[in-house]
C-alpha cells in the first residue's frame, strides 16, 4: 500500500475524477475526506469507500468560499488528526461559446471555483503542513490550460493559472518538505464532458465525441482511473523528488 496511514482531503470527490482519486487513495491505505458541494454525491462516495472496507468521511464544502475551505480542512484535522495530502480537484466547466457571450458573472464564477479555491486551500493548508514537517498538494488542472480549445476562454485561463500557481507555491514551499504538483487531464469520461456541450452538440453527442476524439493522438478518452493513478504517483514516495511539475495525462493532446 502506497499511502498507508496517510490522511488525504479530496475536493469534488462526489463525481468523476475526484471520486476515482478518493477511492484509489483509500484503497492504498489513506484515510480520506471526501469534500463536495453536493451532499448526496459526496456522501455516496464516502459510503462506497466505507462499504469496500476502507476509511472515508464526507464534508460539505463550496471550495470557492474561504469559510468552507477552512471548515473542510478543520474537519480533516478533527477526524483524522492531520492533513498529509490535499487534492484540489473540484472544478466546473463552461458551455462552449465565443468570448462576447461570456458574462462577467460566469467569468468570476469559473475563476472562483477553479482557481481561487486552490489559492484558498493552499493558504490554509500550507502552514499546517509546515508545522507537520511536510505535505503534498495535487491540483487538477487541464490540458485546456496548455492547449486551449476554441470557445472555452474562461475555463482555459483558469486552468492555465492553476498550473502557474502550482509552480509558484511549489518553489515557496519546497524547503518545508512540501511537494506541490498539478495534473492536466485530457477530455475524461465524466459528466463534465457533456457540461461543455451546446444544446446543438448535445443533440449529436456521439458526433461531438468523435470530433473531440480525433484530436487526441492516442485515440481514446481518459478514464477517471487514469487520472487517479497519476495522482497516486504524485502523492506517493515514488515522487519524492517531484515538485512544481504539471503532469499531462492527455494521450498526446498537448504535443
Ligand atoms: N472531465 C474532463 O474532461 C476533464 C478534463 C480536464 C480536467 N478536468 C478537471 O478535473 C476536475 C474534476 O472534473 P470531473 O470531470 O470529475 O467533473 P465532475 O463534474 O464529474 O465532478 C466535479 C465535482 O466537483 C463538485 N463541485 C463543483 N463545484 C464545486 C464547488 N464549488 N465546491 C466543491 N465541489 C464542487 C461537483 O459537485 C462534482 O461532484 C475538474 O477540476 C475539471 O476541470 C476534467
Amino acid at each position: 500500500m502506497k499511502l498507508k496511514d496517510k490522511v488525504a482531503l479530496v475536493t469534488g470527490a462526489g463525481s468523476g475524477i475526484g471520486k476515482a482519486i478518493a477511492t484509489l487513495f483509500a484503497k492504498e491505505g489513506a484515510k480520506v475526506v471526501v469534500a463536495d458541494i453536493d451532499p448526496e454525491k459526496g456522501q455516496e462516495t464516502a459510503d462506497m469507500i466505507k462499504q469496500s472496507g476502507w476509511d472515508a468521511r464526507y464534508v460539505q464544502s463550496d471550495v470557492s468560499r474561504e469559510a468552507d475551505c477552512e471548515k473542510m480542512i478543520q474537519f480533516t484535522q478533527a477526524k483524522f488528526g492531520k492533513l498529509d495530502i490535499l487534492c484540489n480537484n473540484a472544478g466546473i466547466a463552461m458551455v462552449i461559446c465565443p468570448v462576447e457571450n461570456v458574462s462577467e458573472e460566469l467569468w468570476d464564477h469559473i475563476m472562483a471555483v477553479n482557481l481561487k479555491s486552490v489559492f484558498l486551500t493552499c493558504k490554509i493548508a500550507i502552514p499546517i503542513m509546515k508545522e507537520q514537517g511536510g505535505g503534498i498538494v495535487i491540483n487538477v488542472s487541464s490540458v485546456s490550460g496548455i492547449r486551449p480549445r476554441s470557445g472555452l476562454c474562461a475555463y482555459s485561463a483558469s486552468k492555465s493559472a492553476v498550473t502557474t500557481l502550482t509552480k509558484a507555491l511549489a518553489i515557496e514551499a519546497a524547503t518545508h518538505n512540501i511537494r506541490i504538483n498539478s495534473i492536466s487531464p485530457v477530455a475524461t469520461d465524466t459528466p463534465m464532458l457533456e457540461d461543455m456541450m451546446t444544446d446543438e452538440m448535445k443533440e449529436n453527442v456521439e458526433v461531438t465525441k468523435q470530433f473531440v476524439l480525433a484530436t487526441i493522438p492516442i485515440g481514446k478518452f481518459a478514464q477517471p482511473e487514469d487520472i487517479a493513478k497519476a495522482a497516486l504517483f504524485l502523492a506517493s514516495e515514488d515522487a519524492s523528488m517531484v515538485t512544481g511539475i504539471d503532469l499531462p495525462v492527455d494521450g498526446g493532446r498537448s504535443i
